[in-house]
């Protein structure tokens, strides 16, 4: 098999987005566009893959790291002026050249795949890939001849009434010849209605010179979406939803209520979970099989094992063990660990803290840096002060501790198992094994009190 190239552009500052970001790293579904193009191009298993960086270029190339080249284009002048740009590190190769653009993070690899046989099964020097669309707006018009075979490609800017009127658009995709590519690129000009140097003018180029240039159609015109505004970021968001979702459900997730669940490209989920409605999943979190995720949960980044129930609540860059559950109202921060058969009930606040086996943690208490064993009740509005304005410090709680409720445990803090704190305690020293701790002032009843308010005096009062 000839050697095969890519070509991906992702110089444009991406005006029609009005953003500080560069367009191409935009997310969709929680990876960058040119990231989506990427992964893509990868998986078709080509060659060699330079990338065009020019508006933020550094930060492109920081996110693609060595899995691409890359060429500067120092001026945004046109699409054909950026693919030009590669000549210098592909220029001279033989074998053939797909060029596809950093904006349209729907397409897949597949498509590529179709795109070079059917280029090669036609003998073509050039074959564009398009798409029948409701509306074309926008995009370049693919120009037929009588008997079908395309002319050249039209941008809508430049287009007569009845060349605006074809339906067959320009998806951004190409097959080259390479030799035949570049030589075509040095003929381009920008004599049109932007004042650029347009890529697509290649192909009348190639077809003036004698030859064979060809439109693959592909079937399904939504994978082909190109976004330059947030109206189209929104509708790639919504399609690429749409797929993960739907290969969730067919790999064993249940989604109760799929239109309303986001889940991000890299989460895994194993089978036989449920997903509510109305729930984040974002990042590389990881969920096992028979767990339950409430509605309103997000999750970031986090790792749930088997069996893991989680009700309303948001799970940040932490982890929790078979058959423990949260929630409502809860939040576990970065490195939160909750271990096995655990209970973290409402409105707790978790970071930087293990949670043993079977550990209570039920209301209304926030956990900061602190190591709790296994078979601990934790009652409610607990406090696990571990700040002093300037530093952090840990606390530990052996095994089978009882810490009563609206206590507060001053860190560094050292409870060693079966030991207990009675309810209201404000505890600052270490508690040795089986030890009750009581640090709160001793109850006074002041006896007959009543008397001494003048209330108790007026006859019309009581
Ligand atoms: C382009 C095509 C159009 C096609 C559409 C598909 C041309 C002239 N037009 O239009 O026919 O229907 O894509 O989505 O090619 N870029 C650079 N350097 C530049 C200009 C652009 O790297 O000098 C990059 C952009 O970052 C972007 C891609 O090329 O990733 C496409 O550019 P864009 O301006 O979005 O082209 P469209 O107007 O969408
Ligand atoms: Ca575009």
């Amino acid at each position: 098999m000839s050697s095969r190239y890519a070509v991906i552009l992702a110089a444009g500052q991406g005006t029609r987005m009005k953003s500080k970001l560069y367009k191409v790293l935009h997310q969709v579904c929680g990876r960058a566009m040119v990231d989506h193009v990427l992964t893509q191009v990868e998986a078709a298993g080509l060659d060699q893959i330079v990338t065009i960086v020019g508006h933020g270029a550094e930060a492109v190339e920081d996110l693609l790291g060595d899995r691409s080249e890359y060429a500067f284009q120092e001026e945004q002048l046109g699409t054909g002026h950026a693919v030009l740009q590669t000549e210098k590190i592909i220029g001279d190769k033989e074998g053939m050249t797909l060029v596809v653009s950093g904006d349209t993070p729907l397409l897949t690899a597949k498509t590529f795949e179709k795109l070079f046989a059917y280029h090669q099964a036609k003998g073509a020097k050039a074959t564009v890939l398009t798409a029948k669309a409701d509306d074309p707006t926008g995009y370049g018009r693919i120009i037929r001849n009588d008997i079908g075979i395309v002319e050249k490609i039209v941008e809508q800017k430049d287009a007569t009434k009845e060349e605006a009127a074809v339906k067959e658009m320009n998806t951004g995709v190409y097959c080259f010849d390479n030799a035949t590519l570049f030589n075509a690129l040095h003929q381009v000009t920008n004599h049109n209605a932007q004042g650029e140097y347009y890529l697509t003018d290649v192909m009348e180029i190639v077809k003036a010179a004698g030859g064979i240039i060809a439109a693959y159609q592909m079937p399904n015109f939504s994978e082909s979406l190109g976004v330059n505004d947030r109206v189209a970021l929104a509708k790639a968001t919504q399609i690429m939803q749409e797929r993960i979702n739907t290969q969730h459900m067919r790999d064993g997730v249940t989604l109760i209520d799929p239109a309303t669940t986001h889940i991000d490209i890299d989460v895994k989920i194993a089978p036989d979970t449920i997903v509510e409605g109305e729930v984040n999943l974002k990042g590389h979190t990881e969920i096992g099989s028979d767990c339950y995720i409430g509605s309103l949960s997000e999750l970031v980044d986090a790792k749930l094992h088997d069996h893991v129930h989680v009700t309303s609540s948001t799970v940040e860059e932490a982890e929790m063990m078979s058959h423990s559950d949260i929630g409502p109202n809860s939040h576990l921060r970065p490195k939160a660990v909750i271990g096995e058969e655990a209970h973290i009930g409402n409105f707790c606040e978790i970071k930087n803290a293990t949670i043993g086996a079977r550990t209570k943690v039920g209301h209304l208490t926030y956990v900061g840096d602190a190591t709790l064993g296994t078979d601990i009740n934790v009652g409610c509005g607990v406090v696990f002060v571990n700040y002093d304005g300037v530093q952090k410090f840990h606390t530990n709680v052996g095994d089978h501790s009882f810490i009563g409720s609206n206590s507060n445990l001053i860190a560094p803090l050292d409870l060693a198992q079966h030991s207990f704190v009675a309810a209201g305690s404000t505890i600052t020293d270490d508690i040795p094994e089986h030890a009750m701790a009581i640090a709160r002032a001793r109850q006074v009843n002041k006896n007959d009190y009543w008397q001494k308010l003048p209330l108790a005096h007026d006859q019309n009062w009581l």
